[in-house]
């Protein structure tokens, strides 16, 4: 048995830059590496243990910058090697960990590696990317569909094969059961880790093993089409998650261990089959001192107490001591929290996710309450937005500009931004939210800090509490002699009833509160007494 610590920060918070949108420098609209840099100390001072940066990589950007043409380079949008090498000094300088994400399932069709692939049948490149001949009667190889919209296979006259994309035509997945391709893909890691780099999100990883028969996936029959993306018509259980992934990202975990201290959070993505024995599967299957799944269950919930009173307690008992969870409320591809919870529940949803235990991942701007930003459906820029007439589903709006101040801009850019800035950013912005003791910036800033301050929160373990009223969702963190209940009223209309006399260190609802009454969307920590 090895003896090898955790490669996490026990109670870390990661704050997740969208690179494109967080702040420009130049002037082109477009936020860059160099305006990373600039806000570091914004980063410091929120308190943040860590930064994931998304995918900054040359790139065609037809999903912005999920299609690489060069894992071992910057988009010249983002900046060069040297901004890079410069922030990672300027962060580590700071204390801050830099992550970043590594997009392995799939190349850009624009990748040298597909271009050889595509050239022709016999290319030594061939069999690293997915290629099948279509039926008899020239229709694709099976029904499965791309996450984007349409057949996931794509046909190439040139060579008469169809190639596989689980997301755009753009995006041809890699072949992971082809051990060169592991191997390559292991030696960009080792690249980034070399340069400095602390962690990676691994996206999409769900999809690195599809089934080798290429069974035809099952319809779904919960499937509504006005409401769900086209892709939700099918369950995709031939398509993805195969149980030979575990294999390959455990062959990435023992390179990754081979530096200590180096972690990488996988994007499991929700999924109509049950999740947390998939989630759990992750955690059994590859080393969890160094890899752990993000927990993605509520990046698309609304505020309700279903949604997360149950699942959160579930989700604690199956993990083992050694195992970390990841908690998001929200990211890069789903709306934001404050338009899905509404600007009064954040504070709650704040204290709720800065109490749980694990890595708490926050996404730029939800900690000022950013909301959507609505966009006119003929300038969509995102391509699943393209994809769907249900605009729900385009994810421009939780992708606006980073607000700075009431500046030109948000201060974000003196140039046109690449998104609109959204109209609140006169009163919603880090400068006015400064200055305000009550805003939900000095929330998170308050609770960040607690986290970090207390060893409850650090290594407490987690129990439920039962509240006997539907709306109250609590639970314990207990670590020695101390006890802290985090308690929630979901409710945003109603009180509910409290018998908890115990000391309150902290209230969304100020220092002075009943003790026998929760307020609506009230979150209080509490420090029982025995
Ligand atoms: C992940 C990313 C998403 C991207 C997709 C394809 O789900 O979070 O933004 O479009 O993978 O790389
Ligand atoms: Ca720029």
């Amino acid at each position: 048995m090895s003896t090898a610590q955790s490669a996490f920060l026990p109670n870390m918070v990661v704050y997740q830059i969208y690179p494109r949108s967080f702040k420009d420098t130049n002037g082109d609209g477009i936020g860059d590496l160099p305006g990373i840099i600039e806000k570091l100390d914004y980063v410091r001072m929120l308190g943040a243990d860590a930064i994931w940066i998304c995918p900054f990589y040359p790139s065609p950007m037809v999903d912005f910058g999920y299609d690489v043409t060069d894992y071992q380079n910057i988009d010249p949008l983002f900046g060069t090697l040297a901004d890079f090498d410069r922030l990672i000094a300027e962060a580590h300088k700071r204390g801050i960990r830099v992550i970043t994400d590594l997009v392995f399932n799939h190349t850009s069709d624009q990748h040298p590696w597909f271009k050889e692939s595509q050239s022709n049948k016999i290319n030594p490149k061939r069999d690293w990317y997915i290629w099948h001949d279509g039926k008899s009667d020239s229709t694709p190889p099976n029904n499965w569909l791309s996450v984007f919209g349409g057949s996931a296979w794509e046909y190439d006259s040139e060579t008469g094969q169809y190639y596989l994309h689980s997301f755009s035509k753009q995006q041809p997945d890699l072949n992971w059961d082809n051990p060169e391709v592991r191997q390559t893909m292991q030696g960009i890691m080792k690249f980034w880790l070399d340069r400095g780099v602390d962690g990676f999100r691994m996206d999409a990883v769900d999809f690195f093993a599809k089934d080798k028969a290429l069974r035809d996936d099952p319809n779904n029959p919960a499937f509504q089409s006005a409401v769900d993306l086209p892709y939700d018509s099918l369950l995709h259980v031939y398509s993805k998650r195969q149980y030979r992934l575990f294999k390959y990202l455990q062959e990435l975990a023992t390179a990754l261990s081979q530096v200590p201290g180096r972690f990488m959070l996988l994007e499991a993505r929700p999924h109509a089959q049950p999740d947390i024995w998939w989630y759990q599967q992750y955690y059994e299957q590859v080393d969890a001192r160094v890899a752990a799944p993000f927990n993605l269950q509520y990046v698309q919930k609304p505020w309700e107490v279903g949604a997360f009173k149950q699942s959160i307690n579930e989700y604690q008992g199956i993990l083992r001591p050694s195992d970390t969870p990841v908690y998001a409320l929200g990211n890069h591809d789903n709306a934001r929290v404050a338009t899905r919870f509404g600007q009064r529940a954040v504070f709650a949803a704040a204290v709720m996710q800065l109490t749980l235990p694990g890595v708490a991942v926050l996404y730029y701007g939800d900690e000022l309450g950013m909301r959507n930003r609505f966009i006119d459906p003929n300038n969509v820029k995102d391509i699943q937005g393209k994809g769907t007439a249900n605009q729900s589903y385009n994810r421009d709006p939780a992708r606006s500009p980073m607000q700075w101040s009431a500046e030109l801009n948000a201060g974000f850019s003196t140039g046109n931004p690449w998104i609109p800035v959204n109209d609140d950013y006169q009163q919603l912005n880090v400068a006015t939210e400064q200055q305000d003791p009550a805003s939900l910036l000095s929330t998170y800033r308050w609770l960040i800090n607690f986290r970090h301050q207390s060893e409850t929160l650090k290594y407490g373990s987690y129990l439920p509490l039962e509240m006997h009223h539907p709306q109250l969702f609590g639970f314990i963190r207990t670590h020695q002699k101390e006890r802290l209940a985090t308690i929630i009223n979901f409710s945003p209309n109603e009180s509910a009833p409290l018998e908890v006399k115990d000391k309150v260190i902290f209230s969304t609802h100020g220092p002075q509160v009943d003790p026998h009454l929760m307020q609506p969307l009230e979150a209080r920590i509490i420090q029982l007494e025995d």
